[in-house]
């Protein structure tokens, strides 16, 4: 089955390189506009989005999200903030104290499971955002480095106690040579989606996973030599490399400010 919408998501792909043509101002409104028909918890719309306009924020971030200087170079860039901060502030204002003491109920401050809702409701506005950028010929590349440096980020946006700061995207009209605009593979379904219950792969299914990837990045090993190359050069590019203990520790400081005793 093809449609617009399908072609769209089908030739999708990351930018990092963009024509310097600003997006315009009504470009930019029909992309928050769509971010904010996304779905949300309880329609309560548990996030917010900084729109990053200020150069000096955006040489700064280049440098903070793991020395990446193409985000200093897009033309829009936008925080996607997980946010019980505005829902708890509200609540507050409506005095849910005194109104427990009367009910009888146990009150109690925004936590781990809050944090994760709102952090799947930013993550379903940004990504809305990307679709709907595509549909109007303008690229995006996620920065999820804007995981690292907790306590630098907190400040640079004046980030309050139940925020988060759970992904960054940068916008802006492709400037690629056809060649390096290709789309990038993906794993098999087989290997992703499962009926009813969750599957552990095994080793053979590894192997066959990575078949694709083996067979033209590394004809001369063998097919199971192939996987465990790939396996290592992800692990120690990706899982032990600076950026990534840094971004769990500053995870941590994240979720410890949220679990914060009052
Ligand atoms: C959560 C997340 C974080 C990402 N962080 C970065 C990043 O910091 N820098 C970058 O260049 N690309 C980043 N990307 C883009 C991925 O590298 C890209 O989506 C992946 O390689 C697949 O390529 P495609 O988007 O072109 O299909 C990120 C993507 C996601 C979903």
């Amino acid at each position: 089955m093809v449609n617009e919408t399908l072609k769209i998501i089908e030739n999708r792909r990351s930018i990092r390189k963009y024509s310097p043509t600003p997006l315009t101002a009504d470009e930019k409104q029909t992309i928050l506009h769509a971010a904010l028909r996304a779905p949300t918890a309880g329609n309560m719309m548990l996030y917010s989005i900084i729109e990053v306009e200020d150069q000096a924020l955006k040489d700064r971030l280049a440098v903070t999200c793991d020395d990446q200087p193409f985000i200093a170079s897009a033309p829009w860039v936008l925080l996607f903030v997980a946010d019980y901060q505005r829902f708890f502030d509200f609540y507050t204002f409506s005095d849910v104290e005194s109104a427990c003491t009367e009910k009888g109920i146990t009150p109690r401050r925004p936590a781990d499971g809050d944090l994760l809702l709102a952090s799947c409701d930013a993550l379903i506005a940004a990504q809305t955002t990307v679709i709907a950028a595509e549909s109007l010929g303008i690229g995006s590349c996620y920065i999820g480095d804007i995981l690292e440096n907790a306590e630098i980020h907190r400040e640079m946006f004046n980030l309050p106690q139940y925020t988060l700061p759970i992904t960054l995207l940068v916008f802006g009209r492709p400037f690629v040579a056809k060649e390096e605009n290709r789309v990038t593979p993906r794993y098999d379904q087989q290997f992703v989606v499962f009926k009813n219950k969750y599957h552990r792969l095994s080793s053979e299914e590894f192997v066959k996973m990575n078949e694709p990837t083996a067979a033209h990045s590394y004809p001369n090993l063998t097919r199971e030599e192939a996987a465990k190359t790939i396996a290592q050069n992800n692990y120690f590019r990706k899982f032990v490399a600076d950026f990534s203990i840094e971004m769990n520790r500053s995870s941590r400081v994240w979720i410890d400010a949220w679990n914060k005793p009052h």
